[in-house]
This record gives structure tokens, C-alpha cells and sequence, in this order.
């Protein structure tokens, strides 16, 4: 279905009529201190089907339920373990999203039939405005075509859904740039489903010892596999993580001797040395892991906007914010990996 998508400011009565909509049943994208989410009203099954049909998203993966009052967890989850509890405590509001145990109020497409729903609230003023307006939890996921970067400003949202979305509140950039940290609290050992803004250390801090689901350990020792079935954040191009002590070496060598268009993600320190690249883009200094974070879906979309044919990308250390980055680049290049050592 298309039809015409509204763009609204973060003007009060603007996110009045985004919250009317959503409380229509209609889909509605805000910025938060992640990505940019598309919200349904969360008990609505009928309202959270439009969000799959929008994003062409598989129904087995299931969408993250944002609050804007930590009180309002209580209708989406049977308990809150202790875990949870310091979580919320230290996290919330933020980008760490929490997967419960939840009660019958969730509708199945939400938790994609899960036995658990996954809670956050954000530390985003607006989104906390439209979720508190709305008056019902909002699902949100990111709100990008399924597959494609998530999106960090309005502008890569109408990129991707002008047209099948009833609206958007553009809120400038969003700011960590990469999605949330999921966090399993229902377990004896809290485990970590996707890295993302609250680190690894940051949780181990407050948590002690916590686990990293192993599927995303195995992602690292799949290189070259065109694993198109793990595709996800990708651009159009072919992209390919050049690792290894001789990367920048060989990542010269490559940009050389290619024959396709090619672009290349590195950092301020490196730009200057791919003079033939077609498109060289700094993710900002390799010491400041925040901006390469920050910039990180942007500088992916803009491959597509030059037409880029072949990208090579630098890598980065998987320490704190880093790890989060990595993630998302090894799933951008498919897993496709050249090490050079
Ligand atoms: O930062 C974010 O988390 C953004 C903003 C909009 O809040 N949202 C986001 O949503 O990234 P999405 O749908 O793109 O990613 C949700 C992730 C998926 O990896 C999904 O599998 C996982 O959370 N997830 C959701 N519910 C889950 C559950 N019950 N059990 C395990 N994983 C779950
Ligand atoms: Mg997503």
C-alpha cells in the first residue's frame, strides 16, 4: 500500500498527532538515542502486523517494546528478576533492552510466539514524549526496510518507507548510532544477544561475569562465506573487512587494482591513503569509537547514494562501544573477511 507518509516536528502538538495516529493503529517512526524506531501501539496485534508489512520483516524476529514510565513494564512482564531489576536501576532510560518473561497482554506477533518479550525504555526526549502521549507501550523496531543500514536520521527512514509508513517525527540525528544492547536477565548468567550501546563492561560492572551468546562468536570464523542468509545492514555494493597486521597494505593494493567502482570505510588517520577509491568515507578518528559508531549506518547508506560497486572497510578493536561495531560491520559485509597478516 503507499500513501502519503507525514513528517512532523518535535513540536508539541506535532508529537500530539503522532501519538493520535499511533493510537489509531498506525505506524509511526521517532527518533531515539539509538536509531530511529517504527512504532505501532505494542498491545495491538493488528498495529504491530503493519510494522512487518512496512519493513518486509520475517515474522520470526521479534520487536523490542519501548515505555516511557519504568512502571508500565508490569503489563508486559510476569516478573522482574533481581538482575532485571539493577538493570533498570542503572540503564534505564537507555539503550539496553531487557528480555523478560511476559504476560498474555503481549500479542504473538510481537515476541514472534517467544515466551518472552523484550523491554526497553529510551533516553531519548522525544521518543519518551511520543511513547508517554500514546498512552500504550510502543513496539519499535528499527525502522529501516528489513536488511537494509538502521537508520539514523528521518531522511533514511522516507529513504526506505516514504510512502508505507502513516508518519515521521524528525528529530535530528540520533545519537549512539547503533541499536540497543539486548540483554537475557532470565537466566542465572545475564547473556548478551546483540552488543550495543551499554557495553559488555559496562554490565560486567555492575553485574558480574556476563555471557555473549556464542552465535555471534561464530559469525567471526565464517569469512569469505557469502552468507547471504546473515546479510543484514548491508549496502548495495559488495563489501568486504580487510583484517590482519598488512590490512592498510593490502586494502591500498585492492583499491589499486580494482576494476569496479570502489569505495572505501576507514578512519581520519587512513583517508588520504586511497587517492583511486571513488569514495572514501572516515568513520572519525580510530581512537574515538563513539563517532565511529555514530557514524557508522550513514557512512554505509552513502556507498549506495555513489553507486559504489566494491567497498572495503578498515576493523576496529572489539572493546566497548567497539564490539557493537564490529557486529554490525562483519553482518554489512555478509562475513566476507580478507585477512592480511
Ligand atoms: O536500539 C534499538 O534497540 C532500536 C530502537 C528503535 O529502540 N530497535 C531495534 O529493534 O534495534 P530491532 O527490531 O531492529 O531489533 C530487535 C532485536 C532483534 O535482534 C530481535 O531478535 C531481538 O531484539 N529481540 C526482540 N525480542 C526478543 C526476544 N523476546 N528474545 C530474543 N531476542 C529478542
Ligand atoms: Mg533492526
Amino acid at each position: 500500500m503507499t500513501r502519503q507518509t507525514m513528517r512532523f516536528t518535535t513540536a508539541r502538538h506535532d508529537l500530539e498527532q503522532a501519538a493520535m495516529l499511533l493510537r489509531d493503529g498506525e505506524t509511526v517512526a521517532f527518533p531515539t538515542e539509538t536509531v530511529y524506531g517504527l512504532g505501532a501501539n505494542a498491545l495491538d496485534a493488528r498495529a504491530v502486523d503493519k510494522i512487518f508489512k512496512a519493513k518486509g520483516r520475517p515474522s520470526d524476529n521479534p520487536l523490542i517494546v519501548h515505555i516511557a514510565h519504568r512502571d508500565d513494564v508490569h503489563q508486559l512482564v510476569t516478573h522482574i528478576p533481581e538482575l532485571a531489576r539493577l538493570c533498570m536501576d542503572h540503564f534505564w532510560p537507555g539503550p539496553l533492552t531487557l528480555i523478560l518473561p511476559c504476560t498474555d497482554a503481549v500479542p504473538a506477533n510481537v515476541t514472534a510466539g517467544l515466551d518472552t518479550v523484550g523491554v526497553r525504555m529510551p533516553d531519548h526526549d522525544t521518543a519518551l514524549q511520543v511513547i508517554a502521549l500514546a498512552g500504550v507501550p510502543v513496539a519499535a523496531p528499527s525502522a529501516n526496510r528489513s536488511g537494509r543500514p538502521s537508520p539514523t536520521t528521518a531522511e533514511h527512514v522516507l529513504e526506505d518507507l516514504s510512502g508505507h509508513i502513516a508518519g515521521v517525527v524528525d528529530g535530528g540525528a540520533a545519537g549512539v548510532g547503533v541499536e540497543s544492547t539486548v540483554l537475557d536477565v532470565t537466566g542465572a548468567v545475564p547473556m548478551i544477544l546483540r552488543p550495543g550501546g551499554v557495553t559488555r563492561e559496562m554490565l560486567e560492572h555492575l553485574l558480574g561475569p556476563v555471557a555473549v551468546d556464542p552465535a555471534l562468536g561464530n559469525e567471526t570464523i565464517a569469512p569469505k562465506s557469502p552468507g547471504v542468509k546473515y546479510t543484514h545492514y548491508a549496502p548495495r555494493g559488495t563489501m568486504y573487512l580487510v583484517e590482519g597486521e598488512q590490512a592498510l597494505v593490502e586494502m591500498q593494493r585492492l583499491v589499486q587494482t580494482a576494476d569496479q567502482k570502489v569505495g572505501v570505510l576507514t578512519t581520519d588517520e587512513h583517508k588520504d591513503l586511497f587517492p583511486t577509491a571513488a569514495h572514501v568515507i572516515s568513520l572519525g578518528s580510530q581512537d574515538d569509537l563513539a563517532t565511529v559508531a555514530a557514524r557508522l549506518y550513514d557512512a554505509i547508506r552513502s556507498f549506495d547514494h555513489h553507486e559504489i560497486e566494491v567497498i572495503y572497510a578498515e576493523t576496529f578493536p572489539e572493546d566497548g562501544i567497539g564490539l557493537a561495531v564490529m557486529n554490525r560491520l562483519r553482518k554489512a559485509a555478509g562475513h566476507r573477511v580478507i585477512l592480511a597478516e
